[in-house]
């Protein structure tokens, strides 16, 4: 069942051209999307939605702080992404004009589902969930839904389950500013188009792979290792500490690079590698001095620019550039690397990469 992979982690890496393709299969070859794809009431749901609660856990939920961006920056649609465990115990102030949102590979973690239900019972009923998983419990509790379609995962840290959700979140967020007249015609098609392209663009970043795998071998000393974002990348590093984290042991942390000097930074020092994800963005500058300070303390940096970052390698700053620049796109590209990071980090330290101690697929208990 592996074929040409060790483990499934890797294979499922590599499928995420696949999964990706699988998802968006029903756009065809349309200039225009149809705001039905969620559920025959979409429209009538989320014309007069006033803002989105989305709720979920680990990966599920940095995809869902990766989709505030795009939903406020691209739809201007107000969004608050919660931890499902701590939504459902918090006093919260709730809004019947709110989309609920779930995310869930399996459709059976029991904190998204009782964070589903705590919601509903404060009156919110306008709901959608995004799920890897047809015939689960989360599916049926919803009003509307979009299955992802990255195949069955077995190994124990989520990869294309999570781009997959990406995908969604952004069709999501196209839908939404559609409804609030945001996306002229051509734009639309534009996006369509470079949603149709994800599948490729995967395929590119894979081919990387040879180059992470010589990285790999200086991290599998370290005790630590911080990553670092800014905007819709920093839940990128989130869920690149988070894959590193699971599979490796070794120690990770994320931050926004904005907040290096309010405390992180006293933890630089040579032996602290430093992962930067940076795209050429609005604040790839901002990041450049951010790195400028890590290295001024001795920390190692290892950057995933893409073609367009003005980003030279020097003494103590590797880079390694993805292929192309991917525009509103490039979180779901720039979190490939980290998942292969961290497999080929766990390979060298030899650890059991889809069974990883201590944790289970799918959390069923609170
Ligand atoms: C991390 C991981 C977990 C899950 C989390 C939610 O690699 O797999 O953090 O993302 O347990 O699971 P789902 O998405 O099934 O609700």
């Amino acid at each position: 069942e592996l074929g040409q992979y060790r483990h499934y982690m890797q294979k499922e890496i590599f499928e995420q051209p696949v999964a990706l393709a699988n998802t968006l299969e029903m756009l065809g070859t349309a200039r225009s999307i149809q705001p039905g794809l969620f559920g025959a009431k979409t429209e009538e749901l989320l014309s007069d939605v006033r803002q989105v609660l989305i709720v979920a856990c680990g990966t599920s939920y940095h995809a869902g702080l990766v989709a505030r961006y795009w939903l406020e920056g691209i739809a201007g649609v107000p969004c608050n992404v919660e931890v499902a465990s701590e939504y459902r115990y918090r006093d919260s102030v709730s809004d019947p004009q709110t989309l609920v949102v779930t995310l869930s590979q399996s459709g059976e973690t029991a904190d998204t589902l009782a964070a589903l239900q705590h919601a509903k019972s404060l009156g919110m009923t306008r709901t959608l969930c995004i799920c890897n998983v047809p015939e689960s419990s989360l599916v049926r509790e919803n009003a509307l839904r979009f299955i992802t379609r990255a195949g069955p995962e077995i190994g124990v840290a989520s990869t294309k389950a999570f781009t997959t959700q990406l995908a969604a979140l952004y069709l999501l967020t196209l839908i939404f500013a559609k409804l609030r007249g945001r996306l002229s015609p051509e734009v639309e098609a534009a996006e369509l188009q470079a949603l149709r392209h994800l599948p490729v663009a995967v395929g590119k970043v894979l081919a990387l792979e040879p180059a992470i795998q010589t990285w790999s071998e200086d991290f599998a000393m370290k005790q630590d290792a911080l990553f670092l974002g800014r905007g819709r990348h920093y839940p990128i590093a989130l869920e690149g500490a988070l894959k590193l984290k699971e599979i490796t042991y070794i120690h990770a942390e994320a931050y926004p690079a904005g907040e290096l000097k309010h405390g992180p930074l006293a933890l630089v020092d040579k032996d602290m590698p430093v992962i930067a994800v940076a795209p050429n963005d609005a604040l790839l500058e901002k990041l450049k001095s951010n790195l400028q300070e890590v290295r001024a303390r001795g920390g190692e940096l290892y950057v995933f620019a893409d073609a367009d970052s003005e980003m030279p390698a020097s003494e103590g700053v590797h880079v390694m550039r993805l292929p192309e620049h991917y525009g509103q796109l490039s979180a779901l590209l720039h979190v490939i690397p980290l998942q292969l990071l961290a497999y080929h980090v766990a390979l060298v330290r030899g650890t059991d990469v889809d069974k990883p101690r201590n944790l289970a697929k799918s959390v069923t208990v609170e």
